[in-house]
C-alpha cells in the first residue's frame, strides 16, 4: 500500500484490540489516587514556552534539546508540554487554588512530548500518570506520594521493582555542592561536550544528566550531593526514611540520583524495574519542589509529586507476563435476514444497549453465513439469527458460542430474558470462581 504518510517517529498508536490494557492501568492508577484524596486536574497540552524554561530549567536537556516549541500564528512561542508538573502548578496559581484548604492534592493522566531518541520504552509522545501535592512541607507528604506510587504497582501486580531515594538539599546546600562540582569538572574541562561546557558556568549539576558516554564517565567520579546537605535537609530525609519504614516500603538510598529537571529540592526518588527484559527502566520519578510555586509568581509553598511513564508500566507488565483482566466481549451478535428482520434487529440491539448489554448487529448487508463468521471472529459470547420465520413464530434460537449450547427464547420480552441469561452466566462464573477459591465441588 502506498500510504500518503505514516505516524511520526517515536509515536505509538494504541489499537482497539489492546487499548483495554491502557484503560486498565489508567483506571487502576486514578482509582488509587482517588483513595489517597488526589482529585483529577486537566490542563492544556500546550503552554507558553516560558513556563517550561522557568520551571524545568533552561539548562536542562529537556529544555535545551527536547522540547517541541513553535511560534503560533500570533507569533507567540508555544511548547507542547514535556511533563505534567509545570502546567499543574500554573493552573493551581492561575485558579487561586492556594486560597483553598492546603495541601491541594491533584492527579492527572497526560500526554507529554520530548524530542528524544526513540527506543524501547522511550517515545517522543508518551503518557504519564502523575500526582502533585502542594502546600505540605512535612516528609509525611513525600512518603504519601511514594506510597501512592507503590500501591499502584501493587494493585497492578507489578513485581521486582526497586525504590531508590536521595536528597539533593535546598538552595543553601546547593551553593556548597555547586562549588564542589564546579571545581571537580574544571579539572576535566578538556573532555566535556560543548553543552556541558556551558553548563559548567551556569549549572554544573546538569552535567550529571548528560547522556554522552565521556561526560557520564566523568560524572561517575563527581562529588555526591548527599555529602553536602544541611542539617534541616538531613532531618527531612531521615524523617522520610522513618515514614517509609513505618509504611513497610523497601527503599535504597542512591546518592547518584539528581533527576533531570531543575525544580527539585530535598527528596528525589525513582522506581526502577529489575525484571530481565526491562532491567534498569525507570517507570516512575519524582520528588519535592519547594521553590517552584514561588518561582512561578505564587506564594512560597512547598510541594512534591511524581510522574509515572504509562508506556513503561505496560511494557514491564507485558514482558513479565503480568496478567491483564480479559478484554470485554460482545454479549450478543444478532444476525438478521430480510428488511423487516434487519429493522427489528436494530431495535432489539438498541434496547439492549440502553440496558448496558454489549450487543451488535449487521451493518454491511452480508449473508447470514458471513454475519456468523464475523460474530465468531469478533468473539461474541452469544449469537442469534432473526428472519421472517422467527418473526412469524415469535421465537429465536440463542446460541452460546463458548459451548455451542442453544436455547429458544420468545421474541416478546427478549430483552429482559437475555439480560437474565447474562446475569445467570455471571453468577455461575462467580460461584465457580468461589468454589475454586475454597476448593468446593459444585
Ligand atoms: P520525569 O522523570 O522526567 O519526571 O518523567 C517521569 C516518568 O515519565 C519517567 O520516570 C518515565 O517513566 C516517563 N518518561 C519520561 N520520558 C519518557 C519518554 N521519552 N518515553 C516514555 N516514558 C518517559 C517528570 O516528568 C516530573 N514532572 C515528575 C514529577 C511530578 N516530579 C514532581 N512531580
Amino acid at each position: 500500500m502506498e500510504l500518503v504518510t505514516r505516524a511520526i517517529k517515536g509515536t505509538k498508536d494504541v489499537l482497539p484490540s489492546e487499548s483495554y490494557k491502557n484503560q486498565y492501568i489508567e483506571s487502576t492508577a486514578m482509582g488509587v489516587a482517588d483513595c489517597f484524596g488526589y482529585g483529577e486536574i486537566r490542563t492544556p497540552v500546550f503552554e507558553h514556552t516560558e513556563l517550561f524554561n522557568r520551571s524545568v530549567g533552561d539548562t536542562t536537556d529537556v529544555v535545551q534539546k527536547e522540547m517541541y516549541t513553535f511560534d503560533d500564528k500570533g507569533g507567540r512561542s508555544i511548547t507542547l508540554r514535556p511533563e505534567g508538573t509545570a502546567g499543574a502548578v500554573r493552573s493551581f496559581l492561575e485558579n487561586g487554588l492556594f486560597n483553598e484548604p492546603l495541601p491541594q492534592k491533584m492527579s492527572y493522566l497526560t500526554s507529554c512530548y520530548r524530542y528524544e531518541k526513540p527506543q524501547s520504552g522511550r517515545y517522543r509522545e508518551f503518557h504519564q500518570f502523575g500526582v502533585e501535592c502542594i502546600g505540605a512541607a512535612d516528609a509525611a507528604a513525600d512518603a504519601e506520594i511514594i506510597s501512592l506510587a507503590v500501591q499502584v504497582f501493587d494493585m497492578l501486580g507489578v513485581e521486582n521493582l526497586s525504590l531508590e531515594i536521595n536528597s539533593i538539599g535546598c538552595p543553601e546546600c546547593r551553593k556548597k555542592y555547586t562549588a564542589a562540582l564546579r571545581e571537580y569538572f574544571e579539572g576535566h574541562k578538556g573532555e566535556l561536550c560543548e553543552t556541558c561546557l556551558s553548563r559548567l558556568e551556569r549549572n554544573p549539576m546538569r552535567i550529571l544528566d548528560c547522556k554522552s558516554p565521556v561526560c557520564s564517565e566523568i560524572s561517575a567520579g563527581a562529588p555526591v550531593v548527599l555529602d553536602y546537605i544541611c542539617d534541616d535537609c538531613r532531618a527531612h530525609f531521615e524523617s522520610l526514611k522513618g515514614f517509609l519504614e513505618a509504611l513497610e516500603i523497601d527503599y535504597t538510598v542512591n546518592p547518584q540520583i539528581v533527576r533531570g529537571l531543575d525544580y527539585y529540592t530535598r527528596t528525589v526518588f525513582e522506581i526502577i524495574s529489575n525484571n530481565k527484559d526491562t532491567q534498569g527502566l525507570v517507570c516512575c520519578g519524582g520528588g519535592r519542589y519547594d521553590g517552584l510555586v514561588g518561582e512561578l509568581g505564587g506564594p512560597s509553598l512547598p510541594a512534591c509529586g511524581f510522574g509515572m511513564g504509562l508506556e513503561r508500566v505496560r511494557l514491564i507488565m507485558e514482558t513479565a507476563d503480568v496478567p491483564f483482566p480479559e478484554k470485554t466481549r460482545t454479549d450478543l451478535f444478532l444476525a438478521s435476514m430480510g428488511e423487516k428482520a434487519n429493522v427489528l434487529a436494530a431495535k432489539i440491539v438498541s434496547d439492549l444497549r440502553f440496558d448496558g448489554v454489549r450487543a451488535d448487529f449487521e451493518l454491511c448487508g452480508r449473508s447470514v453465513k458471513a454475519q456468523m463468521k464475523f460474530a465468531g471472529k469478533t468473539g461474541a459470547h452469544y449469537t442469534a439469527v432473526i428472519g421472517d420465520g422467527e418473526i412469524e413464530s415469535g421465537e429465536i434460537v440463542l446460541k452460546n458460542m463458548d459451548d455451542s449450547s442453544t436455547q429458544t427464547v420468545p421474541l416478546e420480552g427478549f430483552q429482559e430474558e437475555f439480560s437474565n441469561i447474562l446475569i445467570q452466566g455471571v453468577l455461575s462464573d462467580m460461584n465457580q470462581a468461589n468454589a475454586e477459591d475454597f476448593d468446593i465441588k459444585l
